[in-house]
């Protein structure tokens, strides 16, 4: 067989954010299609990196207090132990804040604008006047003009689903510095996308590209295809546009280029030849996959820049569906919104390499995680069927045999069975159909385990005489169970590993049988799920303030610019017991991002317990020996960790800036404030 020459992509994940489970069904898909294409001899890479540019990151920057350059080195960390231990093997994972990814980036772009395709046009665009930075549509909010509703974004309502222009927000505010935001005019550069019609046109008619992507696609030429706005104003995280000051290339732009980038830092590292794969007439496949929310970009613009540019097109583009909770959009607040840090600390990275495996196909269908179907699939087949098989004949072999397999098979047309499915298998892994190899590679487990099952070794164990039989039996038993970790060894690496140092052999597609060989003791490969560890990862996720009862919305909190809320009697503010209260004990609270737990002493003979959503803004040590204020008479409220007796007062505008009182101004616990 001839080896392919493969480039493998995932979407570039956000650097201001952690990766979740989201992310992870994306790169697992990936990653379980580069390592079969490595297993069956071909000659794949696999390239990501962080999207590191644009707005968001720029202002979690400015509240962290840190330059966006050391935010996303330090996410950029996080990203790459997270991936690690899912076992995603990235030949190279970079960033696209790059020399690699600005010279680029630079190239295509100057590229396009030797060739007439770069259009420059005047825009008007919403401007925060305070923070002196025109405002992305995400960071204004205000009333929806179509049904009122309050509190909404710039560009759609969450209420009832329309989308408009952020001009047309009733009541419009910066949701960076609570401003009014003003309309100012703006030069902007596009990619004039019709240029590239044809060309768009036959791509999408000579790939491979799935029906629905291609239905997506004739959609989008029928409403017409508009110029694509490149350019955005200082302040911007990103890099420069050459020969325009003060212009940033929109964050779009440069990421795609990332995937570029980052093959051509390896190319760096391993001396490959960056031309054979990108050039214009690279014969080289190259795929990317992606969610269906980014589908445009990566359907039109990216082979128009790619063209215009002069590089090659992809040779398709995969895309996939969302991952779904239960049904339901993941949530914070039902706990299933799981990062994939917190599904490390109390899970086995590979069930859910399993469990997604079990139920991914190559349509861009929606993926729905069920917690009680993941425990159930991960219990049954791969403890249940899987290891069961080598489990119930290891422990002979070792005991009776010294470790040593028979000289030959015992049923040499079982084993040739299991063997000859493997080219369906292989079809289904290379058609993205990994739910119909799992189905496949269980129906051969089971067929396994009817064979131990009509033999008993355990019942042959105890008859005289009978060594001979229980060695083929057990040799065979073993033998089929290497197949089978064969065709599972691109889901679950991990256990391959464990496989391969039990058998002392390599675990391979479709492998010869194993016979006259020694392997070593036998330990346990996987552990059952247990229902504990799911309730743990599901309470660890919670997002207890938004569990809370009564469950307050965002949209209810008074904001900074809120006009002041009606006015209340005396008598009303009387009844509040507001005193000062000393912070003899901060800590965190197990479970809750965001919660602190206080100990409180306002002078009375037992001091207050009282849980405060202010762990951004505070290290607990820095707070103990601190005063603040206290409403000391609000009814307690008993949460999931306790009883909260009371309510802190903080000043500020949330997150990290809040400011309680230092100790040295004079007040003295207990003391009334009114
Ligand atoms: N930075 C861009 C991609 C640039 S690619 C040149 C981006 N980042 S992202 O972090 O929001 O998403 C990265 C990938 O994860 C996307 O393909 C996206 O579709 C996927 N997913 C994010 N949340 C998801 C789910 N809940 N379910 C499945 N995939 C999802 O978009
Ligand atoms: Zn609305």
């Amino acid at each position: 067989m001839n080896s392919r020459k493969i480039l493998v992509t995932s979407a570039l994940p956000y650097a201001n954010g952690s990766i979740h489970l989201g992310h992870l069904i994306e790169c697992i898909q990936t990653d379980i299609w580069v390592r079969f294409q490595k297993l069956i001899g071909n000659q794949c890479y696999y390239v990501c990196a962080d999207d590191a540019h644009g707005t968001p990151i720029m202002l979690r920057a400015q509240r962290e207090g840190i330059t966006p350059e050391t935010l996303i080195a330090k996410v950029h960390e996080e990203h790459r132990a997270d991936f690690a231990d899912f076992a995603i093997t990235f030949d190279n994972y970079h960033t696209t804040h790059s020399p690699e990814n600005r010279e680029l980036a630079s190239q295509i772009y100057l590229n396009l604008k030797e060739k007439g395709h770069i259009i420059s046009k005047i825009i008007r665009q919403a401007y925060d006047p305070v923070q002196e930075m025109f405002l992305p549509d995400r960071f204004i909010r205000g009333n929806c003009p179509h049904c009122g509703a309050e509190d909404q974004y710039g560009d759609n309502c969450e209420v009832c689903n329309r989308t408009y222009s952020p001009t047309e927000l009733k009541n419009p505010v910066s949701a960076v510095s609570g401003a009014t935001p003003v309309e100012k005019e703006s030069e902007h550069f596009f990619v004039n996308l019709q240029d590239f019609e044809p060309m768009l046109r036959e791509w999408t008619k000579s790939e491979a590209l799935q029906p629905e992507v291609t239905h997506k696609l004739n959609e989008w030429f029928e409403a017409g295809l508009k110029p694509w706005d490149i350019s955005r104003d200082a302040p911007y995280f990103g890099f420069e546009i050459p020969e325009a000051p003060d212009k940033y290339f929109y964050v779009w732009l440069d990421a795609p280029i990332g995937y570029i980038a980052s093959f051509k830092n390896l190319c760096a590292k391993q001396g490959m030849d960056f031309d054979e794969f990108w050039g214009p007439d690279s014969q080289v496949e190259l795929y990317h996959f992606i969610g269906k929310d980014i589908m445009y970009f990566h359907t039109l613009f990216w082979p128009a820049m790619l063209t215009g540019g002069g590089f090659r097109k992809p040779t398709a583009v995969f895309v996939h569906g969302f991952l779904t909770a239960d049904g339901h959009k993941m949530s914070k607040s039902r706990g299933t919104f799981i990062n994939a840090r917190t599904y490390l600390n109390h899970l086995n990275p590979e069930y859910l390499r399993y469990y997604f495996a079990a139920k991914l196909g190559s349509k861009i269908d929606d993926v729905d995680l069920n917690l009680d179907d993941f425990l159930h699939r991960v219990n049954a087949d791969l403890v249940g069927k899987v290891v069961n098989i080598a489990s119930r004949c290891a422990g002979f072999i070792t005991k009776r045999f010294e470790g040593k397999l028979a000289a030959e098979l015992h049923n040499a047309t079982l084993y040739q069975q299991l063997i000859d499915e493997g080219n369906a298998i292989a079809n289904a892994y290379e058609q993205r159909d990994y739910n119909r190899a799992v189905r496949d590679i269980m129906q051969l487990a089971d067929k396994a385990n009817q064979y131990i099952d009509e033999y008993k070794p355990w019942v042959i164990a105890k008859q005289e005489g009978q060594d001979a039989e229980l060695q083929a039996v057990c040799s065979q038993g073993i033998n089929l169970f290497r197949v089978l970790m064969g065709y599972l060894s691109p889901i679950l690496p991990v256990m391959t590993q464990k496989v391969e140092e039990f058998l002392a052999a390599p675990v391979t597609w479709q492998p010869e049988p194993l016979l006259n060989h020694t392997v070593q003791p036998f330990q346990p490969l996987m552990k059952r799920v247990e229902q504990k560890q799911i309730d743990a990862m599901i309470e660890a996720s919670t997002d207890n303030l938004a569990k809370a009862p009564p469950a307050k919305k965002a949209a209810d909190k008074p904001k900074s610019n809120d006009p002041i809320a009606p006015t209340i009697q005396y008598d009303d503010f009387a009844k509040v017991d507001l005193r000062v209260a000393k912070i003899v004990n901060a800590e965190p609270v197990e479970g809750a991002d965001k919660l602190l737990r206080l100990t409180l002493d306002i002078g009375e003979e037992k001091t207050r317990n009282v849980f405060a959503g202010i762990k951004d803004a505070y290290d607990p040590e820095k707070l103990i020996g601190r005063m603040t204020v206290m409403v000391a008479n609000l009814e307690p409220r008993k949460m999931r960790f306790g009883l909260s007796e009371g309510m802190v007062l903080a000043a500020g505008p949330g997150k990290k800036d809040l400011w309680i009182l230092s100790p040295d101004d004079g007040a003295q616990a207990g003391m009334r404030i009114k």
